[in-house]
């Protein structure tokens, strides 16, 4: 008989409903969900008074990643490990090709850093920083692999950046295998002509990260993808859209019926570029795009209620502060990323659905249940039903707590939201019928987390 644990009496919430009621767990599974289930030896975890949701997914999470001279401060095992406090049970992390490379080589290096180090379950994108005749060979490889989804970055020339051209062939060939294009959607060239000028002016301070990544550069790249996206007829999603701008080329393209999946990330919809006047501060805040205006917080928070956004994510890239400290004197040289991995689930339920924003509901569809069928990943991930991964989040809904650097789990020496106090803290999380965390302690190890192979997109 296979270990098999009672959860009683809990609120159970999904993207579609909100029930008191038992969950039934054997394995890695559940088997079993309604009232007064007997518990026929299985042990029990009362749950009375507590919300349970479906594990969290993070599709947007940069782990151990080489950029702009260095790495992203968490590996995979501290990230995800991290993750899964936060209730966060499955990240999708991001393989970068490198230009003149294959896609092959580097899923193979990133294979090497996660497999057996992951503590939370993940997945992989693959970034195409370099399409030719042969990534378009590598494409249905990648599919076949479980690897459903192709990263574009619009920005970081030189590194990063494909161009229109390749965009157009890349669309068509991820098009042939349903699978999807996503897109840092910011216009490169316009952003590198801008940090030149600042450069050139000696306008250094971090505030000139925000001023060289106006508002329009991410406008009309998100309308530039959407419209090549809508010409190939390929799946598209928008990685971390910030502002009202690239929200309206979105709500352009459904009047000629076309669907663009959107993500934001936590941090847009609840920091402002206010910080970026702090010279001695505005270090923690660059990333990419910055942080935008109280207007675009509204438009983000309204386009989750209008179904708009689909997805809030973190874009988890930290760095600790002596790396961020490389670009003391020139802001383009501070490696760009926010660290949240570990508390997008608890902010966005404090400063959502405790103030009235969004609904629990929302939450769940826009933490778990969205990414999990945009993803490929549906219903093993992102929903409690029976034969679903037995992934739950137990939440104590009045509980405070308040974020710091000091207690978190994160390989990152600062925190972006310390000192917020929020209602509402995570107190048990499972992750495929194992207790991974419980009252603050972490209860699985090192290698737990499991590769998750995707399927195409069923939304
Ligand atoms: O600033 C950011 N976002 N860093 C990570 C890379 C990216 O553009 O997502
Ligand atoms: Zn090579
Ligand atoms: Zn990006
Ligand atoms: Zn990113």
């Amino acid at each position: 008989l296979m270990a098999s644990l009672l959860l009683k009496n809990g609120r159970v919430v999904t993207a579609d409903s909100d029930s008191v009621c038992d969950i039934l767990i054997e394995g890695e599974t559940i088997v079993s969900i309604g009232r007064k289930l007997a518990a026929d030896g299985a042990e029990v975890i009362d749950c009375t008074g507590k919300i349970i949701v479906p594990g969290g997914i993070d599709p947007h999470v940069h782990l151990d990643m080489p950029f702009m001279g260095t790495f992203s401060s968490d590996t995979h095992e501290t990230g995800t490990r991290a993750a899964l406090h936060g209730g966060t049970t499955t990240v999708i992390d991001f393989v970068l090709q490198k230009q003149g490379h294959s896609l092959r080589e580097a899923l193979t290096e990133w294979q090497g850093r996660a497999t057996g180090t992951a503590v939370g379950d993940y997945s992989f994108h693959m970034a195409v920083t370099d399409f030719n005749p042969g990534t378009k060979e590598e494409i249905k490889d990648m599919v076949a692999e479980g690897i459903t989804s192709f990263k574009t970055f619009m920005a970081y020339k030189g590194a990063l950046m494909i161009d229109d051209a390749q965009m157009v062939g890349l669309m068509q060939e991820v098009k042939k295998h349903g699978a999807l294009v996503t897109a840092h959607a910011t216009n490169g060239d316009m952003i590198d002509t801008l940090i030149a000028q600042h450069r050139a002016q000696g306008k250094l301070t971090p505030l000139y990260h925000y001023l060289s990544q106006p508002e329009v550069t991410e406008s009309e790249a998100s309308g530039r993808f959407a419209d090549i996206a809508n010409y190939t007829g390929v799946n598209a999603y928008i990685v971390h859209l910030t502002c009202e701008g690239a929200l309206n080329q979105v709500r352009r393209a459904t009047e000629r019926n076309q669907r663009v999946f959107v993500e934001t990330c936590i941090q847009y919809l609840l920091l402002d570029a206010s910080l970026y006047e702090d010279e001695a501060n505005g270090a923690k805040y660059v990333m990419s795009p910055p942080l935008r205006e109280k207007k675009d917080q509204e438009t983000l928070w309204a386009g989750i209620n209008q179904g708009l956004v689909q997805v809030v994510g973190t874009d988890h890239c930290p760095f600790m502060l002596a790396q961020k400290l490389v670009g003391k004197d020139d802001f383009s040289k501070i490696p760009n990323g926010h660290p949240a991995i570990e508390h997008r689930m608890e902010l966005l339920f404090s400063e959502g659905v405790s103030k009235g924003r969004i609904s629990l509901q929302k939450f769940v569809a826009v933490t778990s249940t969205n990414p999990a069928r945009i993803f490929g990943m549906f219903p093993r991930k992102g929903t409690i039903s029976i034969g679903a991964d037995a992934d739950l989040v137990v939440f104590d809904p009045e509980k405070k707590h308040t974020i710091s650097a000091a207690t978190h789990h994160m390989n990152v020496d600062y925190s972006a939201y310390e000192g917020w106090e929020l209602t509402g803290k995570i107190d048990t999380v499972l992750l495929r019928g194992q207790v991974a965390v419980d009252g603050g302690q972490t209860k699985v190890g090192r290698g737990y987390g499991k590769f998750i192979r995707r399927g195409v997109t069923a939304f």
